[in-house]
């Protein structure tokens, strides 16, 4: 856009938040009132074949109901996306256009999954035979036995494997990841009691190669194979990372490289080779379904034009509480003890990439920007923080995810139990209830969004994954932001590499608490 456009696209967004403002909003109880329709009006469904090939459908359901979006609210924000350039910036990120300006790169995670350029798919793919080549030859004891695997990453190249496989191996690991992340020792440590040296395998991810924790631990590592006999360590580690000439230098085999592109950022990368320790747990073929249920939502976020458009639409709900009622935090909650890492994973995810205070063009943002990402396992939260999300003085958007299938093979009235409490929830946020007692009364008119995927497996996980990917980049072209950069994470790393070297200024108070910790 040029300096006249630019400018024109920018009073266009501003009048269409200055109208969004002017929307008064109604209670829940009156948008169901005026609408007898409305659960139907608000609830969208994404569906993908049960196999590929098949014409059986699994899917999700996503109930916006009980969110305060009604109709005039509905239309001013698709005022706003038009005035943000939602359509051009959604083209962009499937067509590999620079989305990530900062850094003058495109940002391709969708090619991971199919959704990208043609050339870019096909890179993808070429790469995932590669994995799953590996995959296969380490199945079939191409690197002697392999029956643990220590997976050590942090950040992108840890939340999302640690997900997926605490999701998907309740039942059977083929191999029996241990994904370890924190420098503490204590995390690597405990990895290595659960597991036998002669029989482990290391998985390094690191999209940089240059990692801090990561590095740090791999030395562990490999050290504690070679002190417990392993004849050759490095030849039981396999590298995941965009730099793959770092990881050869490192000492890793190029065989045992697993490359992934720069254009995909370490929080997107599950579905890179960052995802090869989930694919060495549960196999290709299921890790090949997590894609599956991404591409679906990719294929949905692609094609479906405003409100109808899910990711969209959860980022009109977020913009809305965010931006104009001031709510600074929302929170997650998984009735799913699968999902149990969910929030963890969301919170990288939106607050690494949403957590910013200027926009494209470098200009200071005109409102608040990712709200602080929060969350829990119900019912177990039910027990701890619902006091607030009830009675509080905040007001914090809630979603709550669940799966209609049990996980469990037990008897039915647990997960009847389980479903009941998470419907509950939401109900009991809308609905309050007065009391004569000040101490006894619920406001209600509180808000949630209600997820339920058909059954909590591989392609659900991959399409709640991508859910919330499209809906995070859908609030970055609402606000004007630049969602794949994360430069607020370096200065930390340079002073602590200042304090490691001595070299440097500090503070009076860092000065005494380097020296009462030893490290003056
Ligand atoms: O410090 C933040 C960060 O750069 C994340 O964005 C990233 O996921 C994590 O560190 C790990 O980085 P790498 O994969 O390069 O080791």
């Amino acid at each position: 856009m040029n300096g006249s456009g630019e400018a024109r696209g920018k009073v266009a967004v501003a009048e269409a938040w200055a109208r969004l403002r002017a929307i008064e909003t109604p209670a829940l109880a009156e948008l169901f009132a005026v609408d007898p329709a409305r659960t139907d009006v608000m609830t969208r469904r994404i569906s993908w074949p049960v196999m590929p090939g098949s014409d059986a459908q699994a899917g999700m359901v996503i109930d916006f109901a009980k969110t305060h979006l009604g109709p005039d609210a509905l239309t001013a924000f698709e005022a706003l996306a038009e005035a943000a350039g939602f359509d051009a910036a959604r083209a962009a990120l499937f067509d590999g256009g620079i989305v990530n300006p900062t850094e003058g790169r495109a940002a391709t995670h969708g090619a991971l999954r199919g959704s990208g350029t043609p050339a870019q798919v096909e890179e993808a793919e070429a790469l995932l035979a590669r994995m799953g080549m590996l995959v296969e030859a380490i199945h079939q004891g191409a690197l002697g036995e392999v029956r643990h695997c220590i997976a050590i990453g942090i950040g992108g190249s840890a939340l999302g494997p640690a997900l997926a496989i605490d999701a998907l191996t309740r039942d059977l690991a083929l191999v029996d990841v241990h994904v370890v992340s924190n420098i503490d020792g204590l995390a690597l440590e405990q990895a290595f009691a659960a597991c036998d040296p002669a029989t482990t395998l290391i998985a390094l991810a690191s999209k940089t190669f240059t990692t801090i924790e990561t590095m740090t631990n791999a030395a562990s590592a490999l050290k504690w194979l070679a002190d417990n006999g392993v004849a050759d360590p490095g030849g039981r580690v396999v590298a995941l990372t965009a730099a793959p000439e770092k990881a050869v230098e490192w000492g890793v085999d190029e065989t045992r490289v697993l490359p992934f592109p720069e254009s995909v950022g370490g929080r997107y990368s599950l579905f890179s080779s960052i995802g090869f320790p989930v694919a060495l747990a549960v196999g290709m073929d299921e890790f090949r379904a997590i894609l599956s249920g991404a591409k679906a939502v990719d294929d949905h976020f692609r094609e479906t034009e405003g409100r109808a458009n899910a990711p969209l639409l959860a980022a009109f709900a977020d913009q809305f509480y965010a931006r104009l009622k001031g709510c600074q935090t929302r929170a997650v909650f998984a009735y799913d003890e699968r999902l149990a890492l969910l929030p963890d994973y969301l919170q990288q995810l939106e607050m690494e990439s949403n957590g910013k205070s200027v926009t494209t063009d470098g200009t200071p943002v005109d409102g608040p920007t990712a709200p602080i990402t929060w969350g829990g396992v119900g019912t177990d939260a039910q027990h701890a923080v619902f006091q607030l999300l009830h009675q509080g003085t905040h007001l914090v958007p809630v979603d709550f995810i669940a799966s209609i299938a049990p996980g469990d093979a037990l008897d039915p009235a647990h997960h009847r139990a389980l479903l009941m409490n998470c419907l509950a929830q939401g109900a009991a946020l809308m609905a309050g209830k007065p009391s004569d007692d000040p101490a006894r009364a619920y406001p209600g008119d509180r808000p949630s969004t209600t997820i339920l995927v058909d059954d909590c497996d591989a392609s659900a996980l991959g399409a709640l994954i991508a859910f919330h990917e499209q809906r995070t980049f859908a609030n970055a072209v609402l606000m004007g932001i630049n969602p794949f950069d994360q430069f607020g994470v370096e200065l930390g790393k340079a002073i602590a590499n200042q304090i490691d070297s001595g070299e440097g200024e500090f503070d009076p108070s860092t000065k005494a608490l380097m020296a009462a910790a030893g490290l003056g």
